[in-house]
């Protein structure tokens, strides 16, 4: 695993993973306008290290634009879809298939995000049954979990993360020990798009808690191996006091990955 040094030349614990959720935003113009500035800022910027893992979760439709333009133009981005069906092909009209985002040149799939759960109404096993599919069908799950603003009211939200996690983990057909790494968000459902954030230390508990439970069914590795990441109201104001808990890789960003300065302002937060 390539090691991530932070600009004291300290070596960072884990890669980074830094994903912009653009959710119902973006035509495929101001898409690949949005590449084409963050390649000149790249280009123009400090080296990224190769372990700060930069992700876009766009409209599926503008997957393949956006991937064409990423293999022209080498910008190191990879491009995941916000939903998949369990089923690779058949009669699911509105849905997209995960051999289908593979071929337009989806890399990642989400799995869990908190408007999926409760505004689609999906529920723990169909949250699960798509996590497997990713698996089955060879695109990597970004699974999301995390509390309503209720249930963190009534103290819930330890036992609200353990049985997202472990609907998905516990079933037998999730072969942990087949995989490389594990992708889970950690977003309180009353901090996405709120401007209310988790305070660092609520979100670096949260996280920990995660990576235990990672531990418990997969074992130790595969817990330290796994990328465990923070999302709810982040900008670049407020990543670096994320980025800096020991236990927190990432970050999953909504409305402020829309803005390619900002979103570069985060990356470059990330070592
Ligand atoms: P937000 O969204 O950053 O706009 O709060 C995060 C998300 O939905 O993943």
């Amino acid at each position: 695993m390539p090691e991530v040094r932070e600009r004291s030349g300290a070596p960072v614990r884990r890669e980074r993973f830094i994903a912009g959720n653009w959710k119902m935003n973006k035509g495929a113009s101001e898409s690949l306008e949005f590449l084409r500035k963050l390649s000149v800022l790249l280009e123009q910027g400090e080296d990224i290290p190769d372990a700060v893992n930069m992700a876009l979760f766009p409209q599926a439709v503008n997957i393949i634009p956006m991937a064409d333009h990423i293999r022209s133009s080498g910008v190191n981005v990879l491009l995941g879809i916000q939903n998949i069906h369990c089923k690779p092909s058949g009669a699911f009209t509105g849905e997209n298939s995960i051999p289908c985002a593979i071929e337009a040149g989806a890399k990642l799939a989400l799995v869990g995000h908190s408007e999926r759960r409760h505004i689609f109404r999906e529920d723990d096993l169909l949250v699960s049954n798509k996590y497997l599919a990713c698996l089955e069908q060879g695109i990597e799950p970004l699974l999301c979990v995390g509390e309503t603003e209720e249930e963190r009211n009534r103290g819930l939200t330890k036992d609200v993360i353990e049985r997202q996690v472990s609907s998905v983990f516990s079933s037998d057909r999730v072969i942990m020990a087949e995989q490389e790494r594990i992708l889970i968000a950690y977003e309180p459902v009353w901090a996405i798009g709120t401007g209310m954030n988790a305070t660092a230390g609520d979100a670096r508990e949260c996280c920990a808690l995660i990576r235990d439970l990672l531990s418990g069914l997969g074992g130790p590795s595969l817990a330290a191996r796994s990328l465990i990441s923070y999302g709810g109201s982040v900008k670049s104001s407020n990543s670096e006091d994320y980025l800096e808990q020991e236990e927190i890789d990432g970050l999953l960003i909504g409305g402020a990955s829309l803005d390619p300065d900002e979103f570069y302002r985060i990356i470059c937060n990330a070592f």
